[in-house]
């Protein structure tokens, strides 16, 4: 079953309020949507704040026969021509907030686990000609950078771009991608572009989110009808 992890309340919102037969499942930490969007049969949640909740929650979702996971939610834009409402489309993701390089690792590598988590190309491409439909928005595939930290200096954007070659920086996709990964599910992560992760980008955040959890809004239903 094709599961769906919003970021956002305001994201979940919109999409739970067109779910039918809808059946909700509770589990520690987590509540799963289980019903049919769009004809079909998905579950949906919101995944929570951070990597910990993000891999918790995902976890939830494979033992309930997710088969397929979309991760849509907002970013900081990191590669320099990235602008507010932009959609990255994720190649591969890499947790930037590790630092085993004491040890011999490079940065961002957690020891015994790849360098870096690959997006399937196939949801891959369902959300890149999704996302093209969304009027006035730019599509980019690009790397995706996941720490638990909200980046708002250009000192962290310029480490995230000249160490990682991120497209933009959030919160909870590598999580959702290692967990995925050790599954053997495929998975793509879905961001839009709410601040470009700069001084501004606490007043951006909130400005721009409700309008950019639109986007994504409309990405997932894109890919669904594409299905
Ligand atoms: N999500 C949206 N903007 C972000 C930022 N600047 N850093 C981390 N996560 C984000």
């Amino acid at each position: 079953m094709l599961a769906i992890i919003g970021a956002m309340d305001e994201e979940i919102e919109l999409l739970l309020g067109e779910l039918q037969d809808r059946e909700d499942l509770s589990f520690p930490g987590a509540t799963l949507h289980r019903g049919v969007l769009d004809g079909v049969p998905v579950l949906l949640t919101r995944g929570g704040i951070g990597k910990v909740n993000a891999a918790m929650t995902t976890a939830w979702l494979l033992s309930q026969g997710a088969s397929r996971v979309i991760f849509t939610g907002v970013a900081g834009g990191v590669h320099p021509e990235l602008r507010v409402g932009d959609i990255v489309v994720s190649t591969d993701l890499v947790q930037h907030d590790v630092d085993v390089t004491a040890l011999g690792y490079d940065r961002g590598t957690v020891p015994g686990e790849p360098p870096a988590w690959v997006a399937d190309e196939t949801l891959r491409a369902l959300a890149r000609e999704a996302a093209a439909e969304v009027e006035g928005v730019r599509v980019t595939e690009g790397r995706v950078a996941s720490g638990d930290q909200f980046v708002a200096s250009v000192g962290e954007v310029g480490r995230l771009w000249r160490d990682f070659g991120a497209a933009c920086a959030e919160m909870e996709g590598a999580a959702v991608a290692q967990v995925c990964a050790k599954a053997g599910v495929p998975f793509v992560v879905i961001r839009s572009v709410s601040d470009t992760a700069d001084h501004d980008a606490k007043v951006d955040y909130r400005t721009f989110m409700p309008l950019v959890a639109r986007h994504a809004k409309q990405v997932v239903r894109g890919m669904l009808a594409r299905l």
